[in-house]
Parts: C-alpha cells; structure tokens; sequence
C-alpha cells in the first residue's frame, strides 16, 4: 500500500502565520505538523509516501523530509497548482497510484491512541472499495458527516452540513482501492469550486462499497486548520509527552523501531541533531 499525504491548500484561516510558511511545516509543540500524519502513515506499515504541496512551499518540505531514505522511507513530491479540492490529490498522484489501492492523510490530521489502526494493518492491501472513519465530535458540522442506520450502516454523508444529521465526524484519512482515480475524474467542482472527497465518498456510498469504521473515543483526532485548534493540539502532545516521557510522531523513532532503519543510521540521525531535548530523546532509544 502507497501513501498520499495532501499539504497543499491555502491555509488562509491560519494566516498571517501561513503567509510564508506552509500550514503543514508549522510547529505542534515539538516538532513540524507534517510528522504527525506521516507518522501515521508509517505506522501502518506504509513507507512509499507522496506528499503533495503548493509550489510555493515544495522546496521547504524537500529540505525537511528529503528523498526520505534517512529514515528508511520513499518520499515523492508532486504540486497542486490551486487548492481545487481534496479529491484532486488522486488525479495528482494519478503515475503514483499506478492502478493499485491508496491510502489518503490530510498534512493537518492528527491521530493519537492504542492500537487504533491495528485492524488495518493487514486489512488494507486487500480492500474493496473503500474505507473511510467516523468520530464522535460536538461541532460536527464543521466536518464531513456521516450518518448511520440503526445497524451502524452509513446511509448518508454529506459536507458540512448545517444542521448535521449525527456528531460523526469524517477524519481525514481514507483508503481506497483501484477505482480511486477514476471516479475522482467523474467529479464536478462543488459550489466552493472543489473536488470534494465527500463526493468521492458518496460514489462509494452508492455503489455499496463504503465501510465506515467508528474510531471509538479512546482515540484522539485533532484537526489543526484554525488557531484554536493548532494551539490545543499542541498543548495536547505537550502533556502527553510531560508526562510519558515519551514522544508522538516522532518519525525517527517510528523508522527504528519499525525496523527501517537500523542502530547505526539512528545514530547517524543523531549526530548530525543540534544539541536539544529532540536529540536527548533519539539518544535515549539507543
Ligand atoms: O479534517 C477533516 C475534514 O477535512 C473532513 O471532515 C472534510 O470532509 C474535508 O472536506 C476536510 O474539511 P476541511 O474544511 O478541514 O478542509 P480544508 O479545506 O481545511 O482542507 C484540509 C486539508 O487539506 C488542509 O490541510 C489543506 C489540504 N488541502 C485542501 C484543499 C481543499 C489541499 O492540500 N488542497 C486542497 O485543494
């Protein structure tokens, strides 16, 4: 399975701090938005990455993550020219995705929990149509929703909705098989004039092949596209990471424990850090 992680946008809700500066290279708390949803990626067992970004921004995230051989990953770049739509990153990766099922990340999605993706790991390489989540929020119309029956089957979805038919929330991350770039090619700007992956989604949803899994509320999905958010997401890995001792997303540890790496080039890592707590914490894994 191949990974998307889609950076681009405008992040005009999070300007002036976006003026320069991609939304996804912002800080949450110790380290770049963009290691959270990658992180995710990896962990479940996915290391063929492409990320997509504005062009503007292209050459920061290549400075950042590289060819992604450092830590025993393959990252891929590719631009959207203008932020037209979610659903435009398969059509984007189209060479990418080479006819085989892919796994779609928001750059600003952060998913934090015990084994949440555990049931995918050996799922996803073998999926038929498409797996898309549900989370319980209080402001669900700020999100896609989706809407269940009384056997938990999804009936309806639709995209910020403003009365929401349920609290249940469309995270950002989507798996999808072969059919993915295709019918992303039927679809027509929406009113906002995009792609919409609810769209997409709803194609799936008619064509009976869309499983909605409920991420149960032990987990935590925090979104960062406003400053409200950006700033409780930090202050959530912060105390998290007080009080463990131990890091979120950290990409490097990910890549050494996973076994993509190995002690010799962590500890290349290592050596070319900065004297700072990040560089403390790879050495304590040593
Ligand atoms: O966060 C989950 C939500 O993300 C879903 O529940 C919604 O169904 C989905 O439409 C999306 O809603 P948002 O309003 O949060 O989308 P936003 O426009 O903020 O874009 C989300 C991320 O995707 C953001 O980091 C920027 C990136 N993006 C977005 C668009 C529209 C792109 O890279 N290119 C784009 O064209």
């Amino acid at each position: 399975m191949k990974g998307i992680i889609l950076a681009a946008g405008k992040g005009t809700r999070l300007h002036p701090m976006t003026t320069i500066v991609s939304k996804q290279l912002l800080p949450v708390y110790d380290k770049p938005m963009i290691y959270y949803p990658l992180s995710t990626l990896m962990l479940l067992g996915i290391t063929d990455v492409l990320i997509i970004t504005t062009e503007k921004d292209n050459n920061m995230f290549k400075s950042l993550l590289g060819d992604g051989l450092e830590i025993g990953i393959d990252i891929k770049y590719k631009i959207q020219e203008d932020a037209n739509g979610i659903a435009e990153a398969f059509i984007i990766a189209e060479e990418f995705i080479n006819n085989e099922p892919i796994t779609l990340i928001l750059g600003d999605n952060l998913f934090y929990g015990h084994g949440y993706l555990d049931f995918l790991r050996n799922k996803i390489n073998d999926i038929e149509g498409a797996i898309i989540f549900g989370y319980w929020v209080k402001n669900a119309q700020a999100y896609g929703v989706v809407e269940f029956d009384k056997d938990n089957r999804a009936i309806s979805l639709e995209e910020k909705p403003v009365i929401p038919k349920s609290n249940y929330a469309v995270p950002g991350l989507y798996i999808y098989d072969n059919q993915v770039v295709a019918l992303s090619k039927t679809l027509k700007p929406s009113k906002r004039g995009e792609l919409e992956i609810t769209d997409l989604n709803n194609l799936y949803l008619n064509k009976n092949s869309l499983h909605v899994e409920v991420l149960s509320r032990g987990v935590a999905w925090l979104d960062t596209g406003t400053q409200k958010s950006l700033i409780e997401a930090g202050k959530f890995i912060e105390t998290i990471e007080s009080r463990q001792g131990l890091k979120v997303g950290c990409i490097e540890e990910i890549a050494y424990q996973l076994e993509l790496i190995k002690k010799s080039q962590l500890e290349q890592i290592i050596k070319k850090m900065p004297e700072n707590d990040y560089k403390d914490y790879l050495k304590s894994l040593l």
